[in-house]
């Protein structure tokens, strides 16, 4: 598409100018086709400077979350967006509209929640202009079974997207939290309501929240050294925008496909729990110590107990152990705690 040929090229030359001629040239259109393509651009929200006798430049812009900047990059059709500036919780205000009637395939993003929520009854820190929040709205009209592994399924959603897109390594530690260089970026809540004379789900709220760029100001103490961005100060046009279309693309073709979980290997491979000493944790409940043996092909995931027994987890939460360093040799360089 020329638009975003021009906006490539643009990107590519940082902030010097490119010639209409020199664009046209390397794009094989024509100046007045380059001409519209940057309208277009500064339709969508970029501030291209223009100068006599020297061509185009990009300002700004492009990080914003529209819903056109989503379409752009959607593969799926069918999807309806909302896109908020701000908003308490697009999990909260998506149950709402979900008890009152609305159709599968209803998405709320927003560019900040002022009431985030997290897992367990947590809130989740969701800062304006450095992150992206987003809640899907499905009706599988099934039992619960029926949707197992749609949580790991979002989590690999998010964690191929993510790289996609460039960045390094996202692993997942069991259950749906995305890591990048040993940071949590990412983490998802889903909501179901049941219908009890059915014994069928009515709807079930996939919510994602990523921390795209660190926040201004930095993540507050209580998540220092916990949470993480996904991305430094590497340029992607259109990021957000991007990543919200990878991902709700991803996960809903895992979705269409939870049967055969083509998404199992993707999950497996990024475990970050395999093979480690963890600690299960519950709430008013002692750490309970153990290593993580397997992933069971319904994402419960099996442990071995101190004692040698082994444990299933269906639900919840684990931590990794951080192993404690061997001692040193004399005149040994102690490395640990560095990449
Ligand atoms: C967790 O890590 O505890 C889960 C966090 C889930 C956060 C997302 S952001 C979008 C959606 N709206 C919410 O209020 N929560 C989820």
């Amino acid at each position: 598409m020329t638009r975003d040929d021009v906006l490539r090229l643009l990107w590519e030359n940082g902030d010097g100018y490119v010639s209409g001629a020199e664009l046209a040239r390397r794009l094989g259109i024509s100046r007045t086709a380059v001409w519209k393509a940057v309208d277009r651009l500064r339709q969508d929200g970029w501030q291209v400077e223009s100068g006599t006798n020297r061509g185009y430049r990009l300002l700004s812009g492009g990080d914003d979350l529209t819903e056109a900047g989503v379409r752009r990059y959607l593969r799926r059709e069918g999807l309806e967006l909302r896109v908020f500036p701000e908003i308490g919780s697009t999990n909260t205000a998506l149950k709402e509209l979900a008890s009152r009637g609305a159709p599968e395939g209803l998405v709320l993003l927003a560019e900040r929640q002022t009431e985030g929520r997290g897992r367990l009854g947590r809130s989740f820190f969701s800062p304006p202009g450095s992150g992206l929040y987003l809640s899907l709205l499905l009706r599988p009209n099934a039992p619960a079974s029926a949707v197992t592994g749609l949580t790991a399924a979002a989590a690999v959603a998010v964690a191929e997207t993510l790289e996609e897109l460039g960045a390094r390594d996202a692993s997942i530690k069991w259950v749906n939290d995305v890591y990048v260089n040993g940071r949590k970026v990412c983490g998802i809540l889903n909501e179901a309501a049941l219908d009890l004379e059915s014994g069928t789900l009515s709807y079930v709220v996939v919510g994602i929240g990523v921390n795209v760029r660190a926040p201004e100001g930095d993540f507050p103490p209580e998540l220092q050294g916990i949470a993480g961005a996904a991305f430094g100060t590497e340029s992607v046009p259109e990021l957000h925008c991007r990543l919200a279309a990878g991902i709700l693309d991803r996960l809903l073709d895992f979705y269409g496909k939870l049967t055969e979980k083509p998404f199992y290997e993707s999950y497996v491979n990024r475990s970050l729990v395999l093979g480690q000493p963890l600690n299960i944790l519950a709430p008013g409940r002692d750490p309970v110590p153990c290593t993580g043996m397997a992933i069971q092909p319904d994402f419960a995931l099996l442990v071995r107990l101190e004692d040698g027994s082994l444990r299933r987890l269906d639900s919840g939460e684990v931590s990794v152990r951080v192993r404690s360093a061997p001692e040193p040799e004399t005149g040994a360089v102690d490395t640990a705690g560095r990449a």
